[in-house]
């Protein structure tokens, strides 16, 4: 019933309103909910899958930047998500990139943001995860802004949060933060990571590592990255952040920040099929990046996709939608003969 509630007021109000209000009203209405959920979302057995130990109900996640500040986790997957990343999390709070910094582009059911990380900080992040989870909840880290050493800044937050979430995602590649994206170079990653593994060897348990990466990448810098993951023991890549290319634009404009939504779909598929055709056996990957319908997971899955994420679909569509591509999905998969995930990942890899 909530969210059905949700679903009307998000599509009949909340698009008319600027849309950092929207999200901060969708927010309220979710820490009210994460307070009454007890149990989540039952899903179909077709679409349980595992990737890197962790078992998902559905390969469907939220991705990073809806609930920067890891309060809503156990509301997102109550509505159905399979797994929810929250973040980006940086050792200090910051306030973010000057207002306005969200923009719809409804034509284009895109979204362009030059939000900044935007959070609380980990301090702050580190009592909201206290709250027990319901399923499966990442992290993703960051560096602040003003930030001199930034490498430095994984370091630390990893050492303070890992332990607290059931994977940590590397971001490399918000187009928001300058230089951040410097840090998909393979020596500066090579160092990201040998200091997060150091820390990461001496939990009583140990995370999976993801890195989520750039769709505006050459092939070349693109392999290079993938063998510095591999050599490094990253168990998966998130492919993609948002482009800062406005080519895949129907009327192109340019802008400032970073573009998500339908324009994606194409730019970010390019980069999981090279991930998929290089990639050693057991490296994860997760698609992100203009999901709009259970046609579009399932060709990143059968491209290679283990798991993927959705964020502006959420925004223009609502959690009916989310559900609906979950019946759309066990569908197809079971029209092809798939009984599960797992079984069509990777099958269009020529
Ligand atoms: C408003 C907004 C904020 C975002 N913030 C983050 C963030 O903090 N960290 C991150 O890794 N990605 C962030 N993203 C990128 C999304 O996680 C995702 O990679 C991207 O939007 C592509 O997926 P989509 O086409 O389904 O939206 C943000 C996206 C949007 C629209």
């Amino acid at each position: 019933m909530l969210n059905i509630l949700y679903h009307y007021f998000g599509s009949k109000i909340l698009h008319r309103i600027e849309p950092e209000i929207a999200h901060a009203i969708a927010l309220c209405y979710l820490r009210l909910l994460n307070q009454l959920v007890r149990k989540k979302k039952n899903i179909t057995p077709v679409l349980k899958t595992k990737i890197c130990g962790m078992e998902l109900p559905s390969p469907i996640g939220l991705a990073a930047g809806f609930d920067k500040n890891s309060e809503v986790f156990n509301a997102s997957l109550s509505l159905g998500f399979g797994f929810v990343e929250v973040g980006t999390i940086t050792p200090d709070p910051q306030i973010g990139n000057s207002k306005p910094r969200l923009f719809r582009l409804p034509e284009e059911e895109a979204l362009i943001n030059k939000m900044g990380f935007n959070n609380k900080g980990m301090l702050y992040v580190s009592k909201t995860a206290l709250m027990p989870k319901l399923g499966i909840v990442g992290v993703n880290i960051g560096a602040n802004a003003k930030s001199i050493n930034k490498i430095l800044d994984y370091t630390i937050i990893f050492e303070f949060l890992a332990h607290q979430f059931d994977y940590v995602t590397i971001n490399v590649s918000s187009p928001n933060t300058q230089n951040l994206r410097e840090l998909q170079k393979p020596e500066m990653l090579e160092k990201i990571l040998k200091n997060v593994n150091a820390i990461n060897v001496s939990l009583e348990r140990q995370v999976p590592i993801f890195i989520k990466i750039a769709p505006d990448l050459s092939k070349n810098n693109l392999i290079e990255i993938l063998n510095v993951c591999e050599e490094n023991k990253v168990s998966g890549i998130i492919a993609t952040n948002t482009t800062i290319s406005p080519k895949t634009l129907k009327n192109p404009i340019n802008f400032e920040g970073g573009l998500s939504g339908k324009p994606l779909f194409k730019p970010s598929n390019k980069i999981l099929k090279i991930l998929a055709k290089r990639k050693s056996a057991s490296t994860v990957l997760v698609g992100v990046g203009g999901i709009f319908s259970a046609a579009d997971i399932y060709e990143k899955i059968r491209m290679g996709a283990s798991a993927v994420q959705i964020y502006s679909s959420f925004v223009y569509k609502g959690p009916m939608h989310l559900k609906k591509m979950e019946t759309d999905l066990e569908n197809l998969l079971l029209v092809d003969g798939y009984s599960s995930v797992e079984k069509a990942v990777g099958v269009s890899i020529g």
